[in-house]
């Protein structure tokens, strides 16, 4: 076994939503990042999975008529289908719902409680459901999520977080390369060591006294809380041992995958070795906005157990669209699946029309991996556009390095029958090609995929320019001595210069790469990877006389009219003449929530976990309604970049069809549905589209608002009876409460909503049943 092992994880992602894009780029960071290590040698181990506990998945869920682990068990087989047909190469995939992690955790929890560095006690705060974390603020705070807080008070287990700020700062401020926490980029380092410190500036102006960490740095004592880290507000979780009616907070529960899948708190000897063998973890690899899980609690909770703490954390940036972030509740997703299914049949499969789906599918999956590590800067946020994706494939894949091998490889076929020449490498460009390889594998170090790979498409152009000068077809119709140890030169240094390459560009483009491989009659990529042949990147390291394998295109030029064929398979309402793509997913999200078992009243704003901001960025959406489906929307995009609404608005938009799953008439009566009288209906300001009524219900009298001010005036609502939602939870909405929820229907293209109103007398306050 090699000395020098490297265990290295993606987040694990929520079950609430299925894969995008976003999605696959953390994971394509990871996959890159454990081919290189595997290449050089080192015992690698990457894992991957998903995490299925807690009140976002409880209620998604709920919405889908389905049992929590039904439900997780749907969307982690998605996850973990679409990272098989991807090609990538996880070693595990945990699941918080298995038993091997639910025990390890409890015996983690148990580990704490018995350390006392947990205590019971009660407590009252905002909490974000999609965060699942507590924040600070009033109620109705906007959470982290963009959405309003609600107000819980519980009694909870706590976590002994405020004794680990000195160990904490001093844990990341570390100089000691074998004893931090390493984080990067510095800004996420920055932002985390700001909250462990707390408001310095803040402290010194008030004259507080300060303390100093190891390093002398200023930090505010006390300026980190105690965590709760237990609830009681919902079932959907790890109970706490010996304390049934609690489940273990979901963040605790989900950091501690990391350990649970490779052995942690397991009888099992083989699998105590392997927690040996690979505990800590050399990277966690996350997304910006957790790493205060992983930088802060995950180390603190390690800390207080007496177990190391992981290496390092390198976060991510988002992939945005349309400026902001792509993710499920703002619908401005793009699904990896469009991307695999559009270059594989439309590139790919063309070309190859023999090809299988395996192999189309990993074709398309190297044209993703690629774009998104070379567009976008590691660490910062990029623009996501189909456009620019086949610009970049076809500038630096096709006509690049695709080229580059195809006319290199032919004349070798050529001029000398397929046999490698023997020669003498150029030295400039020799020199040029030892440097990109240096400065390849800084930046693999460094997680610099985007500058590794202008260098190494800086390379492919300096031989090109070389090729095109030294002419080799030139060279063979002169035939003399000279010209024909020219030509034997520069095909030997055109060809060694690509195995170079190739050996660079594999963990990014391992399926393309594995067929150049073939090509230049080196065998299996994969099998000279394992054996550490890919090590060897001296000149000189090819043997002369080797054969090329059978030629054909590595990157078939992408056509650019495969952007719109992209759009309209993200919208195929745009494009009604092509039912077959895609198919509506059977899956219900928020967006499909309230066409299931959830009520459907596009008229209440909280209604779907969404947000108010929505209401507003969101042309043709109302809040919370199915309803407002990618049908509705008044435009279709006009070009490639307009918008990615997602399968989960296509999903919305066959909410008509009549597939919710059936409930019985226990799940009926559950909800209560009265009479009620608009008595108060006014317009709020700077919201377009909510109304503030104030119903009376007989019993009582309720605000609730409404987002239907795009279709009813306040004065034509005005002493409309018409039918509520009289148990549904209150929500903050702008900081008001709204209480209930109106029924409506659905009407029209528009999705216009009609208020459920009676054609006969009828006293406020009556019962639907
Ligand atoms: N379940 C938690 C992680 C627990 S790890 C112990 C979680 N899940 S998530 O599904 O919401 O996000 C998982 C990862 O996907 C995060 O790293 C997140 O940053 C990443 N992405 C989700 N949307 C993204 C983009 N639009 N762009 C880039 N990455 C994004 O958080």
């Amino acid at each position: 076994m090699p000395e020098k092992k490297f265990y290295l994880t993606t987040p694990i992602y929520y079950v609430n939503a299925r894969p995008h894009i976003g999605h696959a780029y953390s994971t394509i960071a990871a996959d890159v990042i454990a081919r290189r290590h595997r290449l050089l040698g080192d015992d690698t181990f990457f894992l991957t999975g998903t995490d299925e506990h807690g009140q976002k998945v409880e209620r998604s869920a709920a919405a889908a008529g389905i049992p929590p682990l039904q439900f997780a068990d749907q969307v982690s087989a998605t996850f973990r289908a679409l990272w098989d047909r991807m090609g990538i190469t996880y070693d595990d995939y945990i699941r918080t719902t298995e038993p091997r992690h639910t025990e390890a955790v409890q015996k983690l929890f148990q580990l704490l409680l018995d350390r006392d560095k947990i205590y019971l006690s009660s407590y009252t705060g905002q909490y974000s459901i999609g965060e699942e974390m507590f924040v600070d603020g009033p109620p109705g705070t906007i959470g982290p999520d963009g959405k309003p807080t609600e107000t819980v008070t519980e009694e909870n287990y706590f976590f002994r977080l405020s004794a680990y700020q000195l160990p904490l700062i001093d844990l990341i401020e570390s100089e000691d390369p074998e004893n931090r926490l390493l984080i990067q980029p510095e800004s996420s380092r920055n932002e985390v060591l700001s909250f462990l410190r707390g408001n310095v500036a803040e402290a010194t102006d008030r004259g507080d006294v300060l303390e100093l960490s190891a390093l002398g740095k200023a930090y505010v004592p006390g300026a980190l809380k105690d965590l709760s880290i237990s609830r009681t507000s919902f079932k959907w979780g790890i109970p706490v041992p010996g304390n049934e009616k609690h489940v273990i907070y979901v963040w605790l529960d989900a950091l501690a995958n990391y350990m649970t899948a490779i052995g942690y708190g397991s009888n099992d000897p083989v699998q105590q070795e392997k927690f040996q063998r690979y505990w800590p973890a050399d990277l966690h690899l996350v997304g910006k906005e957790i790493t205060r899980f992983h930088c802060v609690y995950w180390p603190a909770f390690l800390l207080a157990a007496g177990i190391p703490t992981p290496r390092s954390v390198v976060a991510n940036g988002w992939l945005l669209f349309d400026d902001s972030k792509m993710s499920k509740s703002k619908g401005n997703v793009v699904r990896t699946e469009t991307i695999l299914d559009a270059f594989g049949t439309e590139v790919y499969k063309k070309q190859f029309p023999d090809s299988t789906k395996k192999e189309q599918d990993l074709f398309a999956a190297d044209v993703l991996r690629y774009f998104l590590l070379r567009e976008i800067p590691f660490g910062q946020d990029g623009s996501f556009s189909f456009d620019a994706m086949i610009t970049r494939y076809n500038a630096d894949l096709a006509n690049g390095y695709g080229n580059l091998v195809s006319r290199t490889l032919s004349m070798i076929e050529k001029y000398f029958e397929g046999l490698i020449p023997e020669g003498i490498v150029d030295p400039e460009l020799g020199q040029r090609l030892e440097a990109s390889v240096v400065l390849g594998s800084q930046n693999f170090h460094a997680y610099g995929f985007s500058n590794l790979l202008e260098i190494l498409m800086a390379s492919i152009k300096a031989i090109d320019v070389y090729i095109t000068f030294h002419a080799p077809w030139k060279l063979a119709a002169v035939g003399d001595e000279k010209s024909n140890a020219d030509l034997r030169d520069t095909l030997h240094t055109a060809f060694e210069s690509i195995r170079i390459l190739t050996v660079l560009l594999y963990p990014i483009l391992p399926s393309a790469t594995a067929k150049v491989w073939a090509q230049l009659g080196l065998g299996d990529i994969e099998v000279a990877a394992q054996n550490g042949e890919l090590q060897n990147l001296e000149w000189g390291g090819l043997k002369p006389g080797t054969k090329l394998g059978p030629l054909a295109p590595i990157f078939p030029r992408a056509d650019k009219g495969l952007a719109q064929i992209m759009v309209d398979m993200e919208n195929p309402s745009s494009t009604p003449q092509k039912p077959e793509h895609p198919k509506p997913s059977k899956f219900v999200d928020e967006t499909t929530t309230h066409t299931s078992a959830a009520p459907s009243d596009p008229t209440d704003p909280g209604a779907a976990p969404r947000t108010s901001s929505l209401v507003e960025t969101a042309p043709g959406m109302t809040v919370g309604g199915s309803y407002a489906s990618s049908t509705a929307r008044p435009e279709t995009p006009s070009h490639t970049e307009a918008r990615a609404s997602g399968v989960f608005a296509n999903a919305a938009a066959q909410s008509d069809i009549p597939d919710t799953p059936q409930i019985v008439i226990d799940d009926f009566v559950k909800i209560d549905l009265r009479v009620a009288q608009i008595v108060v209906a006014e317009r709020i300001p700077k919201a377009d589209k909510l109304l503030r009524l104030e119903v009376d219900l007989g019993y009582e009298k309720r605000q609730i608002l409404s987002g239907i001010a795009e279709w009813y005036t306040p004065e034509e609502l005005l002493g409309k009876k018409i039918v509520v939602i009289a148990n549904l939870a209150p929500r903050k909405m702008r900081g008001l409460e709204s209480h209930g929820m109106l029924l409506a229907a659905s009407h029209g293209d528009d999705g216009k909503p009609v208020l459920a109103t009676f054609g006969e007398e009828i006293a406020v306050g009556s019962r639907l049943k």
